[in-house]
C-alpha cells in the first residue's frame, strides 16, 4: 500500500506549531536553562553506545509535544511499517524502497510482490564474502599471476559516495590493498587516477545500478582502454567486475556474467552502500567488518521500528529539524564530524538528503505550500571551527548543527583526543551561551586596551548565542556504529519526506540535465550550435570558437 497524503500545512498540530512558534521564536535558551536544572535530563537519549543531546535547541516539553503530534497526524507509524514491509511507498517509480532488507538477519521474511528477498540477499552477500576472501588473501589473482595491490572503483552518485565515505571511515580496519575512487566524468581525473596503476595487479569495479550512467561507462571505457595496452581482451574478465541490476547492459560492456554483483530496483542509488555497492568496502576492510557495518545499521533499523517516537533517535532529530526548516525558516543545516575519518559524511549525506527531499510537488501532487528539503553542508571539526564557524557564531542565518563525536580514539592518543574533545564540548556552550555584552567589557578590563578602543570593540565580540546544536556522542568510531549512524540518517531522511507528504526516493530532477547534456554534446561534437536562450548560444560558440 502507498504511504498517505497528508499535507502536513492543514494538520491542528501544524497550527498549533506555527502558534507555540509565536511564543518561541525569541524565546532564549540560556534562559531556560537557568530555569531548569533538570532539561539535559529531559532532552537526551542513549541507546546502544549513542548519547543524542538535544537539549540545546529552542525547544520546552510543548514544543516535543506538539512536533509529536504532527508526526502521529501524518501517520508515520503507518509509514514505518510500509517502508520496512516493501510496500511499494516509491510510487514514482513503482518501487519499494527496501535497503533495511540488506542489513536484516538472514531469517527475516521480506517480501516484494509476493516472493521473499531474503534468500536472494544472502546468496549475493556470500558472493560478495567468497570474491573479497580470494582477492584479499591473494588466491585470485591478475592477468600475469600476481595478487592484487589495488582496486579501483567506477561509479558516480550513490555507486561512489557512500563507498568511498566509508572507506575513508572505516581506513583504521583497512588491509593492504589501496582502494581508488573514479566518479566524475573529467578525463584529467580519470588520467590523474590511473596514472600510478599497474594493470597487473589492478582490480577495477564497476559499479552502475542502471549501467547506462554516461559518466560511469565512459570512465570504465578509458580505463578498459589503458588496461588493453598491457593486457589481452581475454584479460579484461580477471580485472573487471561489476555491481548493477542491469545485466544485459554489463554483459554487452564486455564484463563476465560470473562477475556480475546483482543488485535489485528496491535498493536507491543514495541508499545503496549496504548491497554490492559497498563490494569496495568489504575489498578494503574485509567481509567480516562489512557485515559489521551492517549489522549496525540493523540495530539502529530496529530501534527506529519499535523505540516510542519520544524516545526513537531518528523520529526526534527529524521533528528538530522541521521545527527549524518550517516554523524558524532555517534554510540549512551543518554536520560536524570531531574526526577526520568522517571527513566524507556531510558529501555523502548531501546527496542522500538532498536528492531524497529535494522536492515540491506532494504527494497528493500539488505544489507544497511550506518548506521541504533541508541543505546540508560540514566539514570536521577543527578544522570548520578555523574556516566557516564564525558564520555560525556571529552570522545572520539561523543554522541548526549537529556535532559528532567520539568518547574514545582508534590510536589511543588521549592527549590529542583530549584537545579535539575539548573544542567539541566547547563549541556547543559556546553557541548556546554566546558572550554578554558584560562579560566582553569585563575581558576588557584584565588588558591594556584603552577604554575608547575596548567602547569601540565591544559590540564586535559580542556573542547572542541562543544557536541550536545537537550533540551525538558516541563510543568508538567502530564500523557497528559506523552502519547505526548512517542508518539513524537514512531514517531521518523518510521521517521528514512523511511529513513533507513528498516521494523521497525518486530523483527526476535530476534528468533534465541529462538530457540537454547529450544533445549539447552531439552540437560540441559536430561543431554546430542548435537553437538555445542566448546566454547558452554565447557561451557554447566561445566555448567551440576557443577549443
Ligand atoms: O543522477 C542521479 C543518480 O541517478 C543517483 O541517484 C545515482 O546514485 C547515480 O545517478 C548513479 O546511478 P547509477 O548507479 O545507475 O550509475
Amino acid at each position: 500500500m502507498a504511504l498517505g497524503k497528508t499535507n502536513p500545512s492543514g494538520t491542528v498540530a501544524w497550527q498549533k506549531l506555527r502558534e507555540h512558534f509565536a511564543t518561541m521564536q525569541y524565546a532564549s535558551m540560556q534562559e531556560m536553562f537557568a530555569n531548569d536544572n533538570s532539561r539535559a535530563e529531559k532532552f537526551n537519549l542513549q541507546w546502544n553506545n549513542f548519547l543524542v543531546d538535544y537539549s540545546k535547541n529552542i525547544i520546552t516539553e510543548e514544543t516535543i509535544s506538539l512536533l509529536l503530534s504532527l508526526a502521529e497526524e501524518v501517520n508515520l507509524k503507518d509509514a514505518i511499517a510500509k517502508y520496512f514491509n516493501g510496500d511499494v511507498i516509491n510510487e514514482t517509480e513503482n518501487r519499494a524502497v527496501l535497503h533495511t532488507a540488506l542489513r536484516a538477519p538472514e531469517s527475516a521474511v521480506i517480501n516484494v510482490d509476493g516472493q521473499n528477498v531474503m534468500p536472494e540477499v544472502y546468496l549475493v552477500k556470500n558472493k560478495i564474502k567468497a570474491f573479497c576472501d580470494e582477492i584479499i588473501s591473494g588466491q585470485r589473482k591478475g592477468f600475469t599471476g600476481k595478487a592484487f595491490t589495488d582496486m579501483v572503483n567506477i561509479g558516480i552518485g550513490g555507486s561512489d559516495l557512500g563507498p568511498a565515505m566509508v572507506v575513508e571511515a572505516l581506513q583504521f580496519y583497512k588491509n593492504h590493498l589501496n582502494v581508488h575512487f573514479i566518479s566524475n566524468v573529467d578525463g584529467d581525473h580519470v588520467q590523474e587516477k590511473i596514472k600510478n596503476l599497474n594493470p597487473e595487479t589492478t582490480l577495477f569495479v564497476v559499479v552502475s545500478k542502471t549501467f547506462t550512467t554516461q559518466e560511469t561507462l565512459s570512465n570504465s571505457e578509458t580505463v578498459r582502454k589503458w588496461f588493453l595496452k598491457s593486457a589481452k581482451q581475454e584479460d579484461v574478465a580477471k580485472h573487471f567486475v561489476a555491481v548493477s541490476t542491469n545485466i544485459q547492459k554489463v554483459t554487452e560492456f564486455g564484463i563476465n556474467p560470473d562477475n556480475v554483483f546483482p543488485m535489485w530496483d528496491w535498493v536507491g542509488g543514495r541508499f545503496s552502500l549496504w548491497s554490492a555497492v559497498g563490494l569496495s568496502i568489504s575489498l578494503a576492510v574485509g567481509f567480516d567488518n562489512f557485515n559489521k557495518l551492517l549489522k549496525g545499521a540493523n540495530e539502529m533499523d530496529e530501534h527506529f521500528k519499535s523505540a516510542e517516537f519520544n524516545q526513537n533517535i531518528p523520529v526526534v532529530l527529524a521533528l528538530l529539524s522541521v521545527w527549524y526548516n518550517n516554523f524558524f525558516g532555517a534554510e540549512s543545516e551543518a554536520l560536524i564530524p570531531y574526526t577526520q575519518y568522517l571527513q566524507k559524511l556531510a558529501p555523502y549525506l548531501q546527496q542522500g538528503i538532498m536528492e531524497s527531499n529535494g522536492k515540491s510537488v506532494g504527494r497528493d501532487g500539488n505544489p507544497v505550500n511550506y518548506q521541504t528539503g533541508t541543505i546540508i553542508w560540514g566539514e570536521p571539526g577543527t578544522n570548520s571551527q578555523h574556516a566557516f564557524f564564525q558564520l555560525i557564531h556571529q552570522g545572520t542565518k539561523l543554522i541548526p548543527t549537529d556535532f559528532i563525536g567520539f568518547v574514545k580514539p582508534l590510536y589511543g592518543d588521549e592527549d590529542h583526543h583530549n584537545k579535539l574533545m575539548s573544542n567539541f564540548f566547547a563549541q556547543t556552550e559556546a553557541l548556546l551561551n554566546g558572550k554578554t555584552e558584560d562579560q566582553v567589557r569585563s575581558e576588557f578590563t584584565k588588558t591594556n586596551f584603552s577604554s575608547g578602543a575596548a567602547e569601540f570593540l565591544t559590540p564586535f565580540k559580542v556573542f547572542q548565542g541562543n544557536k541550536p546544536t545537537n550533540t551525538l556522542l558516541i563510543q568508538q568510531l567502530t564500523p557497528e556504529a559506523l552502519g547505526s549512524l548512517i542508518s539513524l540518517y537514512e531514517h531521518k531522511i523518510f521521517v521528514q519526506g512523511v511529513i513533507w507528504n513528498i516521494f523521497s526516493y525518486d530523483q527526476w530532477g535530476v534528468e533534465l540535465g541529462k538530457q540537454l547534456a547529450n544533445s549539447i554534446l552531439e552540437e560540441i561534437n559536430s561543431g554546430v550550435v542548435k537553437q538555445h536562450d542566448s546566454s547558452t548560444t554565447l557561451l557554447l560558440t566561445y566555448f567551440l570558437h576557443k577549443k
